[in-house]
């Protein structure tokens, strides 16, 4: 109502805003909302119309644990998501035991994957599958079999692979020795990113860290809807998020010491996010408010990844917000070779 009645009278809101922001010093978020804030509201609701540009991929993508099915079969081992469906605290009591089968099915997915003309497949690899106990001691041959003969299986239909390394399936095994919450992770991480980069960096040159960090964060260790279930916001899910960024930035200082000049392919990860604007872009308040929830969202991981190594300033009244060293902003700080965002309208 505020916004309409200024439009109406033909105020203007750009002069409003400056009056408003006098004392203090602008954000870059803050500028370019102060550079919308005299749009009309039928400039603000119009769609952008344009064209991809050339070169742009159409693509398919999926998780592993979503499509895969076989949850034990040629001896891969239980991941967090096999045991938090067995223990019936999915959905309706569901589980992905077989779910698409696309373990069983994969000529036939490729076979769809042609019909639809996809140019590229993002699939993630299960952990367990490979590692069933999420260790390489515990190479399971007949899994990377699996993903080599998909692979060579895309390449022969001119469909680029990208893979993503980790779609939320972590072996139980290290679920039990705490998960994310034990920093020990990032070595097996790492172990394991180098695994996957030696065994299937030959044909695939597109890969993604981590899906999603934030709903890892906030949905396993936040609300507890996702495995393994922890309900601590305030404290867990900072943590994780603080593993997983380490854990990130490690695998992709692996690939670019040791593989990428060999390889010459690109590392990054999927930062998912709601888009956050102000109700009204003349007012300071709502512009601050919008910026704190883009910040918390998609600044917690894209902040430290592509800005300076660290958190945004707005997160630190976080109680339990946990801190990187100097050293580890320099190792975190510059780990991604694209901006890959999943983004919702709500
Ligand atoms: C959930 O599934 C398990 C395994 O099939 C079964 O033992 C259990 O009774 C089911 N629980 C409910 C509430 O349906
Ligand atoms: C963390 O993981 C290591 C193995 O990498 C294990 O030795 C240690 O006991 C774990 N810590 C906890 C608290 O479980």
């Amino acid at each position: 109502i505020q916004a309409k009645t200024i439009s109406n009278v033909g105020l203007d809101r750009k002069a409003a805003f400056q009056h408003l922001t006098a004392a203090a010093p602008l954000s870059s978020y803050q500028k370019v909302w102060e550079s919308f804030a005299n749009q009309t509201a039928l400039e603000r609701d119009s769609f952008l119309r344009d064209v991809f540009p050339s070169g742009f991929l159409w693509g398919v993508s999926t998780g592993a644990f979503n499509i895969e099915g076989g949850w034990a079969e040629d001896g891969k081992g239980e991941s967090i998501w096999d045991q938090f469906g067995h223990q019936g605290h999915a959905y309706m009591n569901q589980t992905a035991d077989v779910a698409c089968d696309s373990y069983h099915k994969t000529n036939y997915d490729v076979y769809l994957l042609r019909g639809l003309q996809s140019k590229l497949y993002k699939f993630s690899i299960s952990w367990s599958r490979i590692f069933p106990s999420g260790i390489k001691a515990s190479l399971n041959p007949r899994g990377v079999d699996y993903y080599n003969k998909l692979i060579n299986s895309l390449q022969d239909s001119n469909i680029e692979p990208m893979i993503t390394l980790f779609h939320w399936d972590l072996p139980q095994a290290l679920q039990d020795l705490g998960g994310w919450q034990n920093d020990s992770i990032v070595d097996a991480f790492a172990a394991y990113a180098d695994f996957c980069f030696a065994t299937f960096g030959d044909r695939v040159k597109l890969w993604i860290t981590f899906h999603e960090p934030w709903v890892i964060s906030y949905a396993g260790y936040g609300t507890g809807k996702h495995p393994p279930g922890i309900t601590n916001p305030g404290v867990a899910s900072y943590k994780v998020a603080h593993t997983i960024l380490k854990a990130h930035a490690k695998a992709w200082h692996l690939y670019d010491d040791k593989y990428r000049s060999q390889q010459h392919g690109k590392v990054g990860l999927v930062l998912n996010s709601d888009w956050a604007e102000p109700r009204s872009p003349a007012s300071l308040d709502d512009v601050k408010a919008a910026e704190r929830y883009m910040h918390f969202m998609l600044g917690w991981f894209a902040h430290p990844i592509f800005v300076n190594g660290d958190y945004p300033d707005i997160l630190n009244p976080v109680a339990h917000l946990p801190s990187f060293t100097e050293e580890e902003k320099l190792l975190v700080k510059g780990t991604a070779d694209f901006f890959d965002q999943l983004a919702k309208a709500q």
